[in-house]
Formats: C-alpha cells, structure tokens, sequence
C-alpha cells in the first residue's frame, strides 16, 4: 500500500510537466487553469460570476412573459361548495396517500387519463399534487363514480373495496358547513390572483345552497357562474321537489363536490398544440 503511494509520488503528477502545459504556455490563454485550480478564493468567485450568468439566463426571460401558465379553455375558479370540499381535503390530510398530478408517461396515461396541464391547479392554494402514492391519484376522478360510491367508499372504503387501507371518514356526514363563510374565503383568493367577481363573492352562500340542492331556485344562476358543477345531493336520498326545508350541507357534501370536479373542466379535447404557449406581455390576449 505504502509502496504505492511512494510511486505515485515519486514520478506521478508533481514530477512531470502536466500534458498540455507547454501548449498553454506558448499559447498564452487568458487565464491559466492552474492558477484558478490552485486558489480557492479566485476558483470561488469564478464559480459565483457562472453560476450568476446562468441566473440570468434563466430567470430574465420569464419578465418577459404574463404568466408561465399556458392558458386552457374550460378551467374556473372553485364554486363555494367545491372550495369548502377543497379545504377539507387539505385538512384531512388526502395530499398525504393520494397524488393530483398525472405525469405525462404512457403507464400513468393510459391509467388515469390526460396528463395534468398546469391550468388545472391554477386556482389552487395551495396546490395539492402530493408526492405519495398509497392510494391512486384524483387528478381525473371527476366523475369517475357516482355520488353515492363516494358516499359509500368515505363512510367505509372496505364496504366498497375489501381490503382497502383507506380510513374511514365517516364524522363528515355528521359536521355541517356553514355557506356564511364562503364569501371571506372567496374575498382571501382574489387577494392571491384567482379572479373570483363581485357577484361571486356576494353570492356565495346562495351559490353554496344551490348547488347542494337539485330543486334550488338558484340552481341556473349558480351553474352560469360555475359551469360543469356537480349537482347535489351528494349524500342521503334523492331530494324531493316538494321538499321544502333548508338543504343541510355536511363536510361529506362539500368534499365529494370537490371530487366530482377534479379534472372535469379542462377542455383538453378542444385543446390544440398551438393553443398551449406562454402569454406575451404585448400578444394576443389569452383564449
Ligand atoms: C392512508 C392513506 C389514505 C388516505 C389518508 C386517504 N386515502 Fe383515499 N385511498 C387510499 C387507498 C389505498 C385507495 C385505494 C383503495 C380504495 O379505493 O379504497 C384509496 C382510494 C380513494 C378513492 C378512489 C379512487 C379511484 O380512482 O378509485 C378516492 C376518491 C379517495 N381515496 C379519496 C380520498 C379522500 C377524499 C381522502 C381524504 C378525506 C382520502 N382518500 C384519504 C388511501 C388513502
């Protein structure tokens, strides 16, 4: 071992002139690379003033353009009822089994449909794409199953599924929502860019009603503001038209609006390759 290391002192590399050197002298480059190789200050700030550049190159570009979003026909903000799903979803911890993001691979296409576009979580704060999948990814489960299977499948997974390790989330059925608040969780998004209107936010909770109830006389009103919602009653017997009481909207309603929703609005057959590029600050205004 010892014997090894003598050799390689002995006549390695501190011995012989470095191949190429006699080249690079009569050359004379700009800057020898020895001399970078030998300083760690002047190798540090060389490193920096690249890495700088690179930056640069990188990042000024994107000042140039609106938004990195490619704008896609069909996608809408959240109606109330699916946003108050949403934030249950988050609460629950859904992110943690379940992924919302199909990557573009033949396997996870041919499993779960379209790739996921960026558009489709545009409105999402924060997004929920996850990074594990225990369970199989909602991205496209809109409309996959009916009310009533998701009723079912969150009351108890095994009922539907032997052998799913998915838990129970049957309390959702018991814990109401309240339609008062929406209009503050709606006022909170604008805040962050989603383009939720006046009249969305003064209707909320109008809005919320409806879309719980098939008979609800502003059922026409709340599907213009929000086209392809999912109608209710998500849980329970169908509704009669007679039936004039108060629609009781549980955390069970709103979250399987919510799941109804995923991946429905994109218009993804209606989408042509020219149609995905980024916005110009100057150019054709979106859609
Ligand atoms: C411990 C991990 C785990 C958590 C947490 C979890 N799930 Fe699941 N989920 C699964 C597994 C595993 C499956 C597949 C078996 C089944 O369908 O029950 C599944 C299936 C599903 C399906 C059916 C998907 C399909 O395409 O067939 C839906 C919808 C779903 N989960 C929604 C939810 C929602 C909503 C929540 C949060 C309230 C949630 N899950 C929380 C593990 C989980």
């Amino acid at each position: 071992m010892s014997q090894t290391n003598d050799r390689a002192a002995g006549s390695g590399l501190g011995d012989a002139p470095p191949p190429g050197a006699e080249t690079a002298a009569a050359g004379k480059p700009l800057l020898r690379h020895e001399v970078v190789e030998k300083s760690a200050p002047l190798m540090l700030l060389l490193t920096l003033v690249s890495i700088l550049i690179g930056g640069v190159v990188t990042v000024v570009p994107l000042f140039t353009i609106e938004s990195t979003i490619e704008p896609v026909p069909g996608v809408r903000p959240y109606s109330p009822l699916e946003l108050a799903g949403r934030n249950i979803y988050t609460r629950e911890g859904c992110y943690t089994c379940h992924s919302q993001q199909i990557r573009p691979f033949r396997d996870e296409v041919d499993r779960y449909g379209h790739y996921s576009l960026a558009a489709e979580s545009q409105y999402d704060h924060p997004f929920q794409w996850g990074s594990k999948r225990t369970g199989p990814d909602l991205a496209r489960v809109g409309g996959k199953y009916s009310n009533a299977w998701h009723e079912a499948h969150l009351i108890n997974p095994r009922q539907v599924l032997p052998g799913s390790i998915m838990p129970a989330y049957g309390f959702l059925a018991r814990r109401e929502v309240n339609p008062e608040e929406m209009a503050a969780h709606l006022r909170t998004l604008r805040r962050l860019g989603v383009p939720y209107t006046d009249e969305m936010i003064e209707r909320a909770a109008d809005d919320m009603r409806a879309q719980a109830n098939p008979f609800d006389r502003n059922l026409a009103a709340m599907r213009e503001r929000y086209p392809k919602a999912a109608v209710g009653p998500f849980t329970g017997p169908p509704r009669s038209p007679m039936d004039q009481t108060p629609v009781r909207i549980t955390e069970m309603d709103a979250l399987i609006a919510y799941l109804q929703v995923l991946g429905t609005l994109a218009e993804i057959d209606r989408l042509r390759p020219e149609d995905l590029r980024q916005i110009r600050r100057t150019g054709a205004s979106p859609q």
